[in-house]
């Protein structure tokens, strides 16, 4: 079974909605997870804004809790997809080996080859930067259930 795991910094706004966006778009022979960088909102449900467009686009995402990334994260999972630079230095500190790093990838350069774009952190923003995060995802994630499937 591949494992593929989806990367932000809080685990509340960009990566649930990747998780939930990749999974509609794979069969049950996939394992998609989503974890933070960072431990401020472990336990805690996705962004409401998030849950709200993912609704939108017929997906639940609310039974989603945050969680940190871990270093076994690297054992447990095929590919980690980071959605901005700093989640991917982040993620790199932890790694242990070079089969470690070469797990990791930019969710964008699925859409942009090797041009390491951000994923807008939509946190402090209004409902809009939530609809264009969606939409970023929805495209790269429509490319990566293309090419595992
Ligand atoms: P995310 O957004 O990394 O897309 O989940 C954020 C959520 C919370 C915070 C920062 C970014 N925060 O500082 O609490």
């Amino acid at each position: 079974m591949t494992k593929i795991l989806m990367v932000c910094l809080g685990n509340i706004c960009r990566s649930p909605l990747a998780e939930g966006i990749l999974k509609s778009k794979l069969s049950n022979d996939f394992y998609v997870d989503s974890a933070g960088t960072a431990n401020y909102h472990t336990g805690n449900s996705p962004d409401k804004r998030s849950i709200t467009v993912a609704r939108k686009y017929g997906l639940d995402i609310s039974h989603l809790k945050g969680r940190q990334f871990k270093t076994s994260d690297f054992d447990a999972f095929d590919l980690i997809y980071v959605m901005d630079g700093s989640n991917f230095k982040d993620v790199v500190s932890l790694a242990r080996n070079d089969q470690d790093i070469s797990k990791v990838k930019f969710i964008l350069n699925e859409i942009y080859p090797n041009q390491n774009y951000d994923v807008p952190d939509p946190y402090y923003g209004g409902d809009d930067g939530f609809e264009n995060v969606y939409k970023m995802l929805d495209e790269a994630c429509d490319v990566i259930a293309k090419s595992l499937s």
